[in-house]
């Protein structure tokens, strides 16, 4: 087969979204619009993937990218190199693939050229575009698709024996060619070389007197090639963004195709209409979603686990049977097997609540590490925490970490029992088997299997020496 390449027109202001940011970075189901046309392109197995961005390039280069690593984490993409390509000024889609001549020229086979503003096609589909472009020899294959509503799209105009004759913009139309149902879709195969030469002939007399790539057909037609057409009928993967309001749209069908996608492998939606989950969230086998439920970012999320209302979750690793109560709020972090959290629970910044372990209402877990089966259940601040297995953290405990200039670690052992009230002053390291009293300001390191007990509190050995100042 020959090599593949693929190219992303992502330049573009986006004029119609009236907005300060690029198009292509306005998001859909959480992830930003050129990401989506990435994530389709990768699972072709491209040699190279293009991006031409001009509009905050640094911005859409910096999303792309953090967005690949995070694919090539879970081995996807990994073997596809990403060659950004600037488009200064935006002068046309036939400007956008000319800019990255430099990039092209080596190159030979098959380029894909996709649209950063069409987020919702599939990968099964451009595969089918390609197997069809490669297997008729055609030097250009256009995907396109018949719309009751044609308005604002380029129509594609057969000639007597059907075959593509030009493509012409909406706003270069003539009456009859308005009436054409057929609509350019954005999306195409070329070979890489005979694009080249049509490229250097584009002109721009045209409507907005720009380089339409469009016109490529047109003068390799005139050169005696053939571009094939690829009529595609799932109008909800073809779908260019230009406007808000088509971005509402096609935030929908996204949200209905991953919930539907999941819960065709086995996840309960309670209320599909109110829940709210990115395509690339993962979620394991009889697991139940109650209505009203964010989950974001690369989450993955185990078997039995049960996620209740008015939760949000983004980038959370959670292990099975694991409960979310109501109204939560987890990011970057895991849960492991058997946790129960909340309801209001907040647990953020790369927190571990380890397996069995119980976070309660109105308890914080920052950057900390809660260890098998310990127990946090009421009104609690845990920040740069280790605590270990089987420990109980009393009502209104808080880890004091921060002296007003840097943060400090707390440490908490094992089978430890941390009355209410407990002011941890960090640095500090409770051993264990220890006890603190209720209410006590803890400000000097404790044993193990001590009590310490008062304001500031004195510690006091099991066995009854003292062994910090009274
Ligand atoms: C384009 C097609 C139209 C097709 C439609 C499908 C042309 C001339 N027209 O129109 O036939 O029906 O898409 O959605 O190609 N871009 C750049 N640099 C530029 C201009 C655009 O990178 O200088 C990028 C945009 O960021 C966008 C994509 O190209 O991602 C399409 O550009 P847009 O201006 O939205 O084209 P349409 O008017 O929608
Ligand atoms: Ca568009």
């Amino acid at each position: 087969m020959s090599s593949l390449n693929v190219l992303i027109m992502a330049g573009g202001l986006g004029t119609r979204m009236k907005s300060d940011l690029a198009k292509v970075l306005h998001k859909l189901s959480g992830t930003p619009l050129i990401n989506h046309v990435y994530r389709a392109a990768v699972d072709l197995s491209p040699e190279t993937v293009i991006p031409v961005i001009g509009h905050q390039a640094g911005e859409v280069e910096k999303a792309v990218e953090a967005f690949a690593d995070q694919l090539r984490v879970r081995n996807i993409g990994t073997d596809t190199k990403l060659a950004f390509v600037l488009q200064a000024e935006q002068k046309g889609t036939g400007h956008a693939v000319m800019q990255s001549r430099d990039v092209l020229t080596p190159m030979s086979g098959t380029l894909m050229i996709l649209s950063g503003d069409v987020p919702l096609i599939k990968s099964e589909t451009l595969k089918s575009l390609l197997s069809t472009h490669q297997a008729t020899g055609n030097v250009g294959t256009a995907m396109t698709i018949d719309l009751d509503n044609p308005t604002g799209y380029g129509r594609i105009v057969r000639d007597a024996t059907g075959n593509l004759s030009k493509i012409v913009e909406h706003r270069d139309a003539n009456a009859a060619e308005l009436g054409i149902k057929e609509i350019n879709v954005g999306i195409y195969c070329y070979e890489i070389q005979p694009l080249l030469s049509a490229l250097n002939r584009l002109k721009t007399a045209n409507a907005q007197g720009e380089y339409y790539l469009t016109d490529v057909a047109s003068i390799l037609i005139g050169d005696g090639h053939k571009v094939g057409l690829f009529k595609h009928d799932r109008e909800d993967e073809v779908l260019g963004i230009n406007t808000r309001v088509e971005l509402a749209t096609c935030e929908k069908l996204l949200r209905r195709r991953t919930l539907e996608k999941l819960m065709l492998s086995g996840v309960t939606m309670i209320d599909p209409e109110s829940t709210y989950i990115s395509p690339e969230v993962e979620i394991g086998r009889d697991t139940i979603i109650h209505p009203q439920v964010i989950i974001e970012g690369q989450s993955r999320i185990g078997n039995n686990c049960e996620i209740h209302s008015w939760s949000h979750l983004t980038d959370v690793e959670i292990g099975n049977a694991v409960v979310v109560k109501n109204s939560c709020v987890v990011v970057s972090s895991a849960l492991r097997d058997g946790v129960n959290i909340g309801p209001f629970a907040h647990i953020r910044m790369n927190a571990e609540i380890c397996e069995n372990a119980v976070i309660g209402n109105f308890v914080e877990v920052k950057k900390s590490k809660v260890g098998k089966g310990t127990k946090s259940m009421h009104l609690t601040y845990l920040g740069d925490a280790t605590i270990g297995e089987r420990t109980n953290i009393g009502a209104g405990t808080v880890t004091c970490n921060y002296d007003g200039k840097q943060k400090h670690p707390t440490i908490i052992g094992d089978d430890v029992k941390i009355g209410s009230d407990t002011m941890l002053v960090a640095p500090i390291t409770v051993g264990n088997g220890s006890t603190t009293g209720a209410g006590s300001v803890v400000t000097k390191d404790v044993p193990p299997n001590s009590t310490a007990v008062g304001v500031p509190a004195r510690i006091r050995h099991r066995g009854g020496e003292v062994t910090s100042d009274e």
